[in-house]
């Protein structure tokens, strides 16, 4: 069993979930992972794996085009296989879905056997001057926040665990 975690991000929240997914996969059920950031590291081929997380960060109620022309491009091999999606962003709740919800194709958020917010960080010291001023000026924030959850992780890893333990037929 072996699972990719492929992910966008500016700085670091949506690796950081990645790994912390990995291990309690690793820890708890013996699952193996390999984590990719698009677009900065190599692409596997997806047939190599039993299952895929996609993961991005929010920017301006934005994931990145890279990730959402991936998702689009390779929406019918994702569909063959258990599905997990998130999304890091400052927001919480409904509002933080509501950009998991709006920013992945429908045919992958149907399919998916589960969706996480695992929240995020702002971090003044790695940030460039434009976007602290942006979040400032968005959010107020002046100082590092951080609103990662990691409780929202092992939800992730239990839920993919769940899927390849006794897989959903594979769909069209
Ligand atoms: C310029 C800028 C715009 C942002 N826009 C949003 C936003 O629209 N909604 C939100 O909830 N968080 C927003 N954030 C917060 C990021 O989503 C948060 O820092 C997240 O952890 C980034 O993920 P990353 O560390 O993987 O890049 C913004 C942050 C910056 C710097």
């Amino acid at each position: 069993m072996k699972v990719l975690f492929l992910y966008t991000t500016k700085y670091g929240s949506a690796a950081w979930a990645a790994q912390e997914t990995a291990l309690i996969l690793e820890q708890e059920f013996g699952i193996q992972s390999s984590l990719v950031r698009l677009g900065k590291d190599p692409l596997p081929s997806l047939g190599d794996f039993n299952a895929v997380v996609l993961g991005a960060a929010v920017y301006a109620g934005q994931i990145s085009s890279r990730m959402r022309s991936f998702a689009d491009a390779h929406a019918s091999e994702l569909k063959q296989k258990p599905l997990g999606l998130y999304v890091t962003c400052l927001a919480e709740g409904e509002a933080a879905m509501e950009y998991l919800e709006s920013n992945f194709p429908p045919a992958l958020l149907a399919h998916a056997c589960v969706k996480v917010t695992p929240g995020g960080m702002a971090n003044f010291e790695k940030m460039n001057w434009l976007f602290k001023f942006v979040l400032k000026k968005v959010s107020g924030l002046t100082q590092t926040t951080d609103k990662r959850r990691p409780e929202s992780l092992g939800p992730l890893a239990r839920s993919l665990a769940a899927a390849l333990e006794s897989p959903a037929p594979s769909e069209d």
